[in-house]
C-alpha cells in the first residue's frame, strides 16, 4: 500500500485552522507575545504555499475572534496593525499566485483604514480561480449564526419568504463560506482540544485534528502530516463505508 500514490481525491478540499500557541511559543523563549503573532505570519505563508500544492479549494484561516477583543487592548492594537501590514504585504504575492482572498466575519468593529484594506484586497483577488483563502477575523460561529438568522427573518418580514420555507439548506445559503466546499478537516494547533466559537454549523462532519505543536511551528510538513491524518481515516457521515464506496464506485 505505501507504494501507492495517494489520489487527489482523497485530499481535504476545504481546511479549517485554528493557529492557537503564538503566546505560548513566544513566552517559552522569553519574547513578548507579539514576537509570536509576528512569527505566526510566517507559519500562514507556508501553510497557503502547502495547500496550493496539496490541490485544496479552500483554507479557512481563525485570525482574531470575536472573543479576542478581551485581550490587553494594547495586545489587540498590536494584532490589529499586524494584520493591516500583513494584508498589504501578503495580499500581492497571493494575487500572483492567483489565489481569492476573503475575509469573514463581523468588519463593522474593525478601524475604516482596516475595512478599507479588506476591500481593497478581496476586489483585487475577486477574480482570480485558484484556492480560496479566507481569513476569519473578529468572526464568531455564533455570530454566523445569528447573522444568517436574522438575513432570513427579514425576508419572512418582507413576505418574500414562508416560515414553512425554511429548512436546513436555505440556512446554509446564508452563511458565510455557502459558495465553497464543506469544511472536511479542522486543524487546532498548541495542544487545545476545543472550538472557541469558530466555525460551528461547518464543522457538522468535519474531521478534527489536534497537534501539540505552536501555530509559529507549524509549516508544510505539519500539514502534510495533518493530511496525511485525514486520508487514512475513512470518512462515514453517519452511514456504513460499505456505502460511501458503492456510491464512489458509481461514479
Ligand atoms: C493565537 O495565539 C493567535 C490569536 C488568538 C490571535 P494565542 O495568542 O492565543 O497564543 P496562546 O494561546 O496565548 O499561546
Ligand atoms: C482562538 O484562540 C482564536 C484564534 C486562534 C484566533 P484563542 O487562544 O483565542 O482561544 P481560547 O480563548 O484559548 O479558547
Ligand atoms: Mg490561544
Amino acid at each position: 500500500m505505501s507504494n501507492t500514490p495517494v489520489s487527489l481525491e482523497s485530499v481535504p478540499k476545504h481546511i479549517a485552522i485554528i493557529m492557537d500557541g503564538n503566546g505560548r511559543w513566544a513566552k517559552a523563549q522569553g519574547k513578548p507575545r507579539v514576537f509570536g503573532h509576528k512569527a505566526g505570519v510566517t507559519a500562514v505563508r507556508k501553510t497557503i504555499s502547502g495547500a496550493v500544492n496539496l490541490g485544496v479549494k479552500a483554507v479557512t484561516l481563525f485570525a482574531f475572534s470575536s472573543e479576542n477583543w478581551r485581550r490587553p487592548a494594547e495586545e489587540v492594537n498590536l494584532l490589529m496593525e499586524l494584520f493591516i501590514t500583513a494584508l498589504s504585504k501578503e495580499v500581492k504575492r497571493m494575487h500572483k499566485n492567483n489565489l481569492r482572498l476573503r475575509v469573514i466575519g463581523d468588519k463593522t468593529q474593525f478601524s475604516k483604514r482596516l475595512q478599507n484594506k479588506i476591500a481593497s484586497a478581496e476586489e483585487l483577488t475577486a477574480g482570480n480561480s485558484g484556492m480560496v483563502v479566507n481569513i476569519a477575523a473578529n468572526y464568531g460561529g455564533k455570530w454566523d449564526i445569528t447573522n444568517a438568522v436574522k438575513m432570513i427573518a427579514s425576508d419572512v418580514r418582507k413576505g418574500e419568504l414562508q416560515v414553512e420555507d425554511i429548512t436546513e439548506s436555505l440556512v446554509q445559503q446564508h452563511l458565510t463560506m455557502a459558495d465553497l466546499p464543506e469544511v472536511d478537516l479542522l486543524i487546532r494547533t498548541s495542544g487545545e482540544c476545543r472550538i472557541s466559537n469558530f466555525l460551528l454549523w461547518q464543522l457538522a462532519y468535519a474531521e478534527m485534528y489536534f497537534t501539540p505543536e505552536c501555530w509559529p511551528d507549524f509549516d508544510e510538513e505539519s500539514l502534510a502530516e495533518a493530511v496525511s491524518w485525514f486520508v487514512n481515516r475513512e470518512r462515514r457521515f453517519g452511514c456504513t463505508g460499505e456505502q460511501i464506496k458503492a456510491l464512489m464506485n458509481n461514479k
